[in-house]
């Protein structure tokens, strides 16, 4: 089951970024694909690429992700759709900036595979690729957003034996820091969002969107569950060595 084994994907997310660059390689490669996003001239410039089918839906909008993914064959679902939470101390956070960030990257990937899966297990055959984070798989800080993606970790590795002996296959692409949009989620500081793509050389979507098409490439016997993709300059991890002042 490689990429030439597949017809149709569905792409969330798709307006930019990481998901963007997923649509492209996938068009290239002679996948049908829907991309879903809310910004609907986003993906209308994005269809002039290939055989791409728009969908400007929101993905915490339950209904309507039932209702689109519920109508069509979807060989792969790419669950890309996410926004970082605020920059600002935890117990300063916008709790309205907490339920966004939790419904959108945690409810909004569970829903999606929720709706696609039914048909993947009807036709034998499916591959569910989810966006998660080095947030999701250490501490970093920022820890709503590491919440959320730690959700969608658990999530990826679980439904491997929820969906055992479906024929369906379960990939996590979690890559550090990548030169997209999202910056701008996370602070109105245009500075400071500057200062996220500078200081090393990071990852750029199409990196990511490679890892994601090579996992999907695979022979069948081959499951790729986890992908770690950081900057060769980006360490996650380690100890804080620093003392906090007036701790000694
Ligand atoms: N960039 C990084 O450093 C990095 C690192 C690790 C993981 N990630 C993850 O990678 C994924 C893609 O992000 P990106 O970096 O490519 O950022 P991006 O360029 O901001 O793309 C985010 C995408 O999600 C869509 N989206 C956001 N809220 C949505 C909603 N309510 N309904 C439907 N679509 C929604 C956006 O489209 P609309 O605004 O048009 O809806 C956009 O297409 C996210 O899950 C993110 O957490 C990013």
């Amino acid at each position: 089951m490689a990429l030439k084994d597949y017809r149709t994907a569905l792409v969330t997310g798709a307006s930019s970024g990481i998901g963007a660059a997923t649509v492209r390689l996938l068009a290239a490669r002679g996948i049908a694909v829907h991309a879903l996003a809310r910004r609907r001239e986003r993906l209308e410039a994005l269809a002039g690429e290939g055989d791409i089918t728009v969908h400007a839906v929101d993905i915490r909008d339950r209904s309507k992700i039932y209702q689109t993914l519920g109508a069509f064959d979807i060989d792969i679902l790419v669950n890309s759709a996410g926004i970082g939470s605020r920059f600002d101390p935890f117990h300063e956070l916008d709790p309205d900036n907490i339920d966004a960030t939790l419904e959108t990257n945690v409810l909004g990937t569970v829903h999606a595979v929720r709706a696609a899966v039914p048909g993947m297990v009807a036709r034998g055959r499916g591959h569910i690729v989810n966006i998660g984070s080095i947030f999701g798989l250490h501490a970093i800080g920022t820890s709503v957003y590491g919440a959320s993606k730690g959700a969608v970790h658990i999530l990826s590795q679980d439904l491997r034996h929820d969906l055992k002996g479906t024929g369906i296959r379960v990939t996590e692409v979690s890559p550090g820091r990548t030169e997209t949009e999202i910056f701008a989620t996370m602070t109105d500081d245009l500075a400071l969002q500057d200062a996220m793509a500078v200081g090393f050389s990071i990852l750029t979507a199409e990196d990511v969107a490679e890892a994601v098409v090579w996992a999907l490439d695979q022979p069948w016997r081959v499951n790729v569950s986890l992908i770690e993709l950081t900057a060769t300059e980006q360490i996650p991890g380690g100890v804080d060595i620093h003392p906090v002042a007036g701790s000694e």
